[in-house]
């Protein structure tokens, strides 16, 4: 069919044609904005889960949320490399700008854009010309202290305009130790001060382990709701509702096709959905369609982001990622990834750690390894051979 026409939207943090089965966390961040407005210290979320599965996304709607109950908002992502002082001054300072506009400077305002003024300069970020504040408000140049004063200082502006700050940050897991750790103690100052400044952070799932080392009541602190695949009703309404809005439908078969190959993951069902409305001539899209949209997605994930995370990995985390591909899409316990490759636990954990510091697994659980992309397993298996046979073999198999 017309691929001008095709609805879906495939791609990072391209929102969907359908936000389908995300109903209860829009909702508990819909919540957090009244509470916080109201007062009563709600919980920061912090949504967890793979590649692909739509945090992004989601983030983006929980800005329109807060935007439509009138709140500021500063969305940033995290990379690696960059400082959690330089990644937030800029859009602070866009929201006191923002708060002077609703209510021309008052004296928490005033200490806010100093104290901005004041942070900016002692963690060296370049900002432009701060029009308020003295730039002599006290820092001390240790982060947990000053972005705590920050904070509270820019949520007593907001309070005293009653309007809400929202604070999103994408990729949390790139953040340092040191950066992760003064965001939670001023995220908690907030919260017991009960002060309108609302967080909703996203990343990978390692993410709540991370935030449990660097504060131990990081746990009370954020709500972690797990996004996952799509249930099979909501996976389906992911496909149908899109093609039906463009006069199409799917014939049964070829749904449950679709659904058994993406396992109901977000970034698929998008990626299957438009290779499957190109592949048909007319409606309804049927299973032959389906297929072939198999082959295309298939060999289009291979040559794209399976291929440029592949790329990523040195030889040996190869290998690693390759054991662990032997057990299939589930976790792999870290002792018989270890086994397969002639090592013990001890020398292999270097390896393990060394991808997951790259985002390409995580641990599920004490002892646990698994891959942060989908059917990643599925592409390692294609791509090289399993261990114990030889690199040739894996050569072979790889086919170059
Ligand atoms: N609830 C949903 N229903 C249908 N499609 C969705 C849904 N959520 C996300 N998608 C689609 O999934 C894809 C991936 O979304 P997104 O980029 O938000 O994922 P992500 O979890 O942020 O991935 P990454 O970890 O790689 O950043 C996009 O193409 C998006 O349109
Ligand atoms: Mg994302």
């Amino acid at each position: 069919m017309e691929t001008s026409r095709n609805p879906y939207s495939p791609g990072a943090g391209a929102p969907p044609p359908e936000l389908a089965g995300r109903e209860g966390v829009l909702e508990s961040a819909g919540n957090a904005i009244v509470r916080a407005k109201a007062g009563r210290a709600p919980k920061a979320l912090m949504v967890l889960g793979l590649r692909g599965v739509g945090k992004t996304v989601l983030l983006n709607e929980f800005e329109k949320i807060a935007e439509a109950n009138g709140s500021q908002t500063a969305l940033v992502e995290a990379v690696a490399n960059q400082s959690l002082a330089e990644m937030l001054t800029p859009q602070l300072q866009r929201i006191l700008l923002k708060l002077n506009r609703l209510q021309r400077v008052g004296h928490e305002l005033q200490r806010a854009f100093g104290l901005l003024r004041s942070f900016a300069s002692v963690f060296k970020v370049r900002v432009g010309e701060l029009e308020f504040g003295a730039s002599n408000e006290p820092v001390t140049g240790d982060l947990s202290l000053d972005l705590t004063d920050l904070f509270v200082a820019i949520g007593e502006a907001a309070k005293a305009r009653n309007t809400v700050i929202a604070i999103l940050i994408d990729e949390v897991q790139y953040l340092t130790q040191e950066d992760l750790s003064a965001l939670i103690v001023a995220l908690h100052k907030i919260s017991q001060r009960r002060l309108p400044l609302v967080f909703f952070g996203a990343g990978l799932p390692q993410l709540a382990k991370l935030a449990g080392d660097a504060k131990s009541y990081a746990e009370r602190l954020f709500e972690y709701p797990p996004i996952g695949p799509l249930d099979s009703e909501s996976a389906r309404r992911a496909l149908v509702e899109p093609a039906r809005s463009e006069g199409a439908e799917f014939s049964d078969d070829a749904l449950e096709h679709i659904l058994e190959q993406t396992r109901g993951y977000p970034f698929f069902l998008q990626v299957w959905g438009a290779h499957a409305w190109d592949a048909a001539k007319l409606t309804p899209i049927n299973a032959a369609d389906a297929k072939a949209a198999t082959t295309r997605a298939i060999a289009g994930l291979d040559e794209g982001i399976f291929k440029s995370r592949f790329e990523r990995m040195t030889e040996r985390q190869r290998q690693y990622a390759r054991a662990m591909a032997e057990f299939g899409a589930g976790p792999a316990n870290s002792t018989a990834v270890a086994e397969l490759l002639g090592m013990n636990v001890k020398q292999a954990g270097p390896v393990r750690d060394e991808l997951i510091k790259k985002g390409m697994a995580y641990s599920p659980n004490r002892g646990d390894v698994a891959f942060t992309i989908p059917l990643f397993d599925e592409f390692m298996r294609r791509r090289m051979a399993g261990p114990g046979k030889g690199p040739r073999a894996a050569r072979k198999v790889g086919g170059n």
